[in-house]
């Protein structure tokens, strides 16, 4: 039997999506059966399952339109910044990490979906490096704005120095402080958004997607776009499995699908990434 390639690469970011969980236990599983008197039919059906999962998410990186190189900055500066040691100084207020970045296919995804909708004012919830926010913003026009909760100063003052690289930088503007109270303050303003994502504290998507849908944040024909609604899997896995995180998750899936001023689908892309649309 064939060993699987060893991905305990130094500072390679670590499985957080369902597809990379399962490629890493089965990458588990063919190097503990490598030396096994496993049938030579099961061996090969292992490896093949192994192939088809493993290859995906780099044939999808291959063919997707490349990052500018604004944006593979900032993925290649949040992969390389010492994030731990940053909290354990309190340069931090959030334990941050690498594996929060969403990266090239999300990013490119969120990009072709304000392209599609002609968004002009977008929300993006939950910044960390502005990966998303950048990405989005390449795909406004030029009038278009883009603004941006973040709780974190840190990560606030990175993504903002990072921004100021790209010429779509000038479409975001940065809203630090926790989400629930930027939104109820854009709430008040009463200028609604065409696209907002969200991505910040889990535990709150309810708030943020209920905020959204009551105070007129989100305008007529709006769409939302929400990441990690698979939450690596552990919302249709048994509920012994679950983290807080992915109970509020699953509670979060739920109440949108009960919900019947919205259509949604969750789609299976990084670690889900769920399309809602006001009806
Ligand atoms: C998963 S990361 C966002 C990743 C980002 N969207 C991207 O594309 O790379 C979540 C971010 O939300 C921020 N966050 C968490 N709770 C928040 C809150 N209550 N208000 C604002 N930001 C929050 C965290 O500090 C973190 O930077």
């Amino acid at each position: 039997m064939q060993t699987a390639p060893n991905s305990a690469t130094a500072n390679l970011p670590r499985p957080v999506t369902p597809l990379g969980i399962a490629v890493n236990h089965l990458e588990i599983a063919i190097a503990l059966l490598a030396h096994a008197a496993i049938p030579s039919e099961a061996a090969h059906h292992l490896q093949k399952a192994f192939e088809l999962m493993a290859g995906l998410d780099p044939y999808l990186e291959q063919t997707a339109t490349p990052a500018s190189s604004a944006l593979a900055d900032i993925a290649e500066r949040t992969r390389h910044e010492p994030w731990q040691a940053k909290f354990d100084e309190g340069e931090t207020v959030r334990p941050l990490e690498q594996e929060m970045l969403s990266g090239h296919i999300e990013g490119q995804t969120l990009k072709l979906f304000v392209h599609m909708i002609r968004a002009r004012r977008i929300l993006d919830i939950g910044m960390f490096t502005g990966y998303s926010a950048l990405a989005m913003a390449e795909a406004l026009p030029a009038d278009g704005s883009l603004i941006a909760c973040e709780v974190d100063p840190y990560a606030a003052s990175f993504a903002q120095s990072l921004f100021q690289k790209s010429p779509h930088g000038s479409k975001i503007q940065v809203d630090l402080g926790p989400a629930l109270e930027t939104l109820n303050r854009l709430a008040a303003q009463g200028e609604p958004f065409d696209f907002v994502f969200i991505d910040a504290d889990k535990q709150e998507y309810v708030q943020y997607y209920q905020t959204l849908m009551d105070s007129g944040l989100l305008s007529d024909q709006g769409y939302i776009c929400v990441d990690n609604t698979l939450f690596q899997g552990q919302v249709y896995l048994p509920e012994a499995e679950r983290s807080a995180s992915a109970s509020a998750i699953a509670q979060f899936n739920q109440v949108v699908a009960a919900d019947p001023r919205v259509e949604q689908v969750i789609l299976p892309l990084r670690d889900g990434l769920t399309l809602i649309r006001r009806v």
